[in-house]
Order: C-alpha cells, then sequence, then structure tokens
C-alpha cells in the first residue's frame, strides 16, 4: 500500500505494533518442553484480545496462526503438538495479521536458551543484515539494491543466501506489489522502491544451500543438505529519508 493519509498512517501503524508485540511475546514465551502449538495457542489469544486476524490463515488458509519453524525447517512451519522445543533450537516465529482492513508482517529467528549449536554468529549475521539493508532504503532506490546489499553482506560472512524467498509490499493485503524484494542481486528488476509505500523487508541467511523447497504439508521450508537458515523480517513505510519501521516494537535488534 502506499500511505495516502493520517488514517492509512494509524490503520497501518496500529496493526504493526500487534503484530510486533505479538512476535516479541511469543519468543520470550517460549521455552524448551513447550509444543509449537501452545506456543502458537499464545500468539492467538494475543492477536484475538487486539481483535486481529492471522493474515496467512485468512488468505490463504494456513493451519495455524503464526508460522513456527524449528531447526531445519526454517519458514512456514506449521504449529504442531508433535514438535517440541528443546535447549538449543534454531527457532523462527513469523506473525502477520490484519486489523481495519490493514496487514503487517514481521519475523525473527532466536536461538532457545543455551547456544548448543553454534548458530549465533548465524543469527546475529541475519539481524545485522537486515539492519543495514533498511538503512539504505528510500524513495527512488533501486529494489535489486537491496537484494545486492544483502547477498554481499551475507558473503562477508562468509554465508549465503536463499535466492526463491523475497520480501514484498504489504499493507492491504499480505503480498502486493512490488512483489519480489529478493536477498540477491536481479539485474533485470528495474523498479524503484517509492515514498509512502509499506513493504515488508527480510532476509534469507544461509550456511550452506541457497534454495530452498517446499515439503511435502505444502507449507513448511527446508533446504536439501539442511543448512540452518536465519530470518528477520520487519514491515517498513519508504520515506525521502530514513524509514519508519513500523514493527520496531518486536525487539529482534535487542
Ligand atoms: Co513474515
Ligand atoms: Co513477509
Amino acid at each position: 500500500m502506499s500511505v495516502e493519509s493520517a488514517s492509512d498512517f494509524l490503520g497501518i501503524k496500529r496493526i504493526s505494533n500487534v503484530v510486533a508485540v505479538t512476535l516479541k511475546r511469543m519468543r520470550e514465551y517460549a521455552r524448551p518442553g513447550m509444543s509449537t502449538k501452545e506456543l502458537d495457542e499464545y500468539g492467538r489469544r494475543m492477536l484475538q484480545e487486539y481483535g486481529a486476524r492471522s493474515a496467512p490463515k485468512i488468505i490463504y488458509n494456513f493451519p495455524g496462526w503464526t508460522c513456527i519453524s524449528v531447526n531445519h525447517d526454517f519458514v512456514h512451519g506449521i504449529p504442531s503438538e508433535n514438535i517440541i522445543l528443546k535447549e538449543g533450537d534454531l527457532v523462527n516465529i513469523d506473525v502477520s495479521a490484519e486489523l481495519d482492513g490493514f496487514y503487517s508482517d514481521n519475523g525473527g529467528s532466536f536461538i532457545l536458551g543455551k547456544d548448543l549449536q553454534q548458530l549465533g554468529p548465524l543469527v546475529e549475521a541475519s539481524k545485522n543484515i537486515l539492519l543495514k539493508a533498511i538503512d539504505q532504503i528510500k524513495g527512488g532506490v533501486k529494489i535489486a539494491e537491496t537484494g545486492y546489499l544483502i547477498e554481499t553482506e551475507a558473503k562477508r560472512y562468509g554465508l549465503k543466501v536463499i535466492k526463491n524467498l523475497a520480501g514484498h509490499g504489504v499493507g492491504r493485503s499480505l503480498h502486493e506489489e512490488p512483489y519480489e524484494i529478493l536477498c540477491c542481486y536481479n539485474r533485470s528488476n528495474k523498479k524503484r522502491f517509492r515514498k509512502n509505500s509499506v513493504v515488508a523487508i527480510e532476509t534469507f541467511i544461509s550456511t550452506k544451500a541457497t534454495y530452498a523447497y517446499e515439503k511435502s504439508d505444502g507449507w513448511t521450508m527446508a533446504t536439501k543438505d539442511s543448512s540452518f537458515v536465519a530470518q528477520h523480517e520487519h514491515t517498513i513505510m519508504v520515506t525521502g529519508d530514513e524509514p519508519v519501521i513500523l514493527t520496531e516494537a518486536n525487539g529482534i535488534w535487542g
């Protein structure tokens, strides 16, 4: 969407706060021994208290309120009673929801408790890269430049990017134009970020693989070589200067 009025801004700000606070609280609530279903139920209660509806549920009929992915499953994981969180797991929670016709999206990977799999550097790299990518976005900047930056930064850390997943426009639906804000350089994308537009910027930083495939459940994304992948996502509003980070309250940057 493009923010054209004070009420547009209020609407997108309100739902962005809801998804951000829900993500933050879910991350704080997660603990070893808990199923991802239980964690999702906690998120559902929070969203419902705000009067918000799960975006993937209402748009795509996703079987959960939030996406929770563990270890080698890295995004779009279906909350399940059979997936029990353990100390040291790499957990990704992605919360996107609708309120009063406005949609916002955010997500983040974190290590549950002690870093038993030595994934701290991957998670930190993904957070830092998201910060750098967002910093560089303003009206007139080519979308391909963001992809270039994310890929180049990942390389500096000795890491890779997933090339078939992308950030996207958001606001009046979950996925809007521009549909593809890739984590790699796409020379054929000549589009530019426009002032006042609302976009979800997300990293997909990988230890090795560059391609993600969908598992047989039709949702969960993983890599063929069991790479670990960290994702961090904010919904922002593009301006002529620094972007407004609408989901800042999720605290993913600590
Ligand atoms: Co998301
Ligand atoms: Co998204």
